[in-house]
């Protein structure tokens, strides 16, 4: 059986296009493989956020991945930090990891054009930490989008040097699970491009009603066709694009008949799209809001990860120090 592994990054709130693409994916996975998904909120110090940051992005990514269907008893989900064999094995992988490669990588040279102020180490090491976050538990398959293809490259790298080093054949060498491509992708309603934190343009899953109505309600449309079957703009076709993740076939059809013909109201569609999506987010917020208040649901769930997640992660680690040459007294 394949053994999946996934960092979530802690930062945000999980929006309508997570939810329908990769978090979507996830629930499904959970029940097909050996699934392990963890909060990586190691890799969130290389931002420096503060203590009560910290702590509460960790929280609200839990409670949302759980309430948007992440199952505590299918997959092994924890927080990295839980976890004390993963560190270790950070600082050995450190020891095989060149200065020259890391500084190579794109999302290094990223990361330090955005924050030139605080070019860290933590930075630059990154894909070990995530190397060892996906070897420590022997991982097979990575599912990964493209920002995340070369970090994945590098696991493969340095499992695969620990390998030749040692002559031994400990560390899987773990595949990309392409994601991508079958992934639901949900536009803004800006206009153009896609639904995200960063485009501030997202439909969050916590978002009342409400919230939800607003938004629509301001998305982004053009003058109205001006004869029959006039070829469909970007921005309409984004509001039909996500009418057909969220409404009925023949409600989006006859919108798109509506358009077609001429006769279709910008404000009517709207009204129905921002229903529709309140149908699919409500009761994932109805569940985001019963968890989140929920300490003891919330402590059982980690405490319960942490015990699978350690229990994987030091066999790894007792081999991999026993290869290195770590000997008892
Ligand atoms: N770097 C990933 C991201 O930004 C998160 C992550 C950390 C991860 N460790 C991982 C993903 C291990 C896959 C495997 O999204």
């Amino acid at each position: 059986m394949a053994r999946v592994l996934s960092g979530i990054r802690s930062t945000g709130k999980l929006h309508l296009g997570n939810y329908l693409g990769a978090v979507t994916n996830f629930v499904k996975m959970q029940h097909e493989h050996d699934c392990y998904f963890f909060i990586a909120d190691y890799h969130s110090l290389t931002t420096h956020p503060t203590p009560e940051n910290l702590h509460n992005n960790v929280r609200q990514v839990l409670v949302e991945y759980l309430a948007a269907g992440m199952d505590p008893e299918a997959a092994t989900i924890y927080v990295q930090s839980d976890v004390p064999e993963i560190p270790e094995l950070y600082l050995l992988l450190n020891m095989n990891a060149y200065l020259g490669e890391l500084e190579r990588t794109t999302s290094f040279k990223e990361k330090a054009r955005k924050q030139p102020e605080n070019v860290n180490s933590g930075l630059l090491t990154y894909p070990v930490l995530m190397a060892a976050d996906i070897l420590i538990h022997q991982a097979t398959h990575v599912p990964v989008g493209k920002d995340q293809e070369q970090n994945l490259e590098m696991a493969r790298k340095f499992a695969k040097r620990f390998n030749r080093m040692y002559k031994t054949d400990l560390f899987r060498i773990p595949k990309a699970f392409n994601f991508d491509n079958e992934l639901v992708k949900v536009p803004g309603l800006d206009g153009s491009g896609k639904m995200g934190k960063s485009e501030g343009n997202g439909l969050y899953l916590s978002d009342t009603e409400k919230q939800l109505r607003k938004k629509v309600m301001k998305a982004k449309t053009d003058a109205g066709p001006t004869e029959p079957n006039s070829p469909v703009s970007e921005p309409i076709q984004n509001l039909f694009t996500i009418m057909n993740l969220v409404s009925e076939p023949d409600v989006l059809q006859s919108f798109k008949d509506d358009y077609a013909n001429c006769n279709i109201r910008y404000g009517d569609l709207k009204k129905q799209l921002s229903e529709d999506i309140n149908k699919q987010v409500a009761p994932v917020r109805d569940r985001i809001e019963a968890i989140e208040n929920d300490d003891e649901y919330l402590r059982k769930v980690v405490k319960m990860g942490r015990e699978k997640a350690r229990e994987s992660a030091s066999k790894t680690l007792s081999e991999v120090r026993k290869i290195i040459g770590f000997r008892a007294f």
